[in-house]
């Protein structure tokens, strides 16, 4: 059985002190969530071990939002998965699109990356997605397509347990426009179709794939109960602890 996930990614909000009351917030509404729901919050490096020490003996789970590309060494100001490990996180979202488009992340970088966090046994949360211009000339499948072979095929069918794929279509994220379920579900279950035409049913039954863009407790249950979305990739509205614990309830 797949793992439920709702993930919260703060991007580059909250100071220190607003981050480590958010995830209290979290930790103390987090025994409202139905136990087969993994809740995770993905914050930026500086929060990590400060949120760590408040998340420590909770089922909450910490990630990065990003690691480097190198194992370690001179490349001033990044942040090694080593690093992240050390914090206590388990896990780094990589190919968000804002890192892709402002960031020039390319596949061939996450697939640097991932490799990089899986030797520091992080799992993988690996973001594929269209953009609006994709959307409308109807090359949505695509484009996810080749973000998936072009970094998840480059894996072995035994890494595939430590990848979460989030589906954001990127021009619902932050713009407070969802894609309808029906979009969201044909997309997540071709994403599926295209894992299990790699590496089997049985793989890609297990693979846990989350809905991203502009997710909130309003639209979370009717997303969440498609066949193949399993939970949210939550930007805007995780950075509010009961819209994010609300979402979370809302399977
Ligand atoms: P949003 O962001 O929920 O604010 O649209 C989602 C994301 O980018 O992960």
């Amino acid at each position: 059985m797949r793992k439920k996930i709702v993930a919260g990614n703060w991007k580059m909000n909250t100071t220190v002190p607003e981050g480590v009351s958010l995830a209290r917030e979290v930790v103390a509404k987090a025994g409202e969530v139905p136990s087969d729901v993994k809740l995770i919050v993905a914050v930026p490096a500086t929060h990590l071990v400060s949120v760590a020490a408040v998340l420590e003996g909770s089922a909450v789970e910490l990630s990065a939002e990003n690691c480097a590309d190198h194992e370690k060494g001179a490349y001033t100001g990044e942040i090694s998965a080593a690093m992240i490990a050390s914090t206590g996180a388990t896990y780094t979202i990589l190919g968000h699109s804002e890192r892709r488009q402002y960031y020039g992340e390319t596949d061939e970088k996450l697939v640097e990356k991932a490799r990089i966090a899986f030797a520091n046994s992080l799992k993988v949360i690996l973001c594929v997605g269209e953009n609006l211009e994709e959307r409308e000339a109807g090359k949505h499948f695509e484009v996810c397509e080749s973000q998936i072979e072009n970094v998840l095929f480059k894996f072995s069918a035994e890494q595939m347990k430590d990848f979460v794929i989030a589906y954001e279509p990127v021009w619902a994220i932050g713009t407070g426009k969802t894609a309808t379920a029906a979009q969201a579900e044909e997309i997540h279950a071709f994403i599926r179709k295209t894992i299990a035409g790699r590496f089997g049913a049985e793989i890609a039954a297990d693979m846990t794939i989350l809905y991203g863009g502009s997710c909130k407790p309003s639209n979370a249950p009717e997303l969440f109960a498609q066949e193949d979305i399993d939970g949210g990739l939550i930007g805007g509205a995780a950075l509010k602890a009961d819209d994010f614990i609300g979402i979370a309830k809302s399977f």
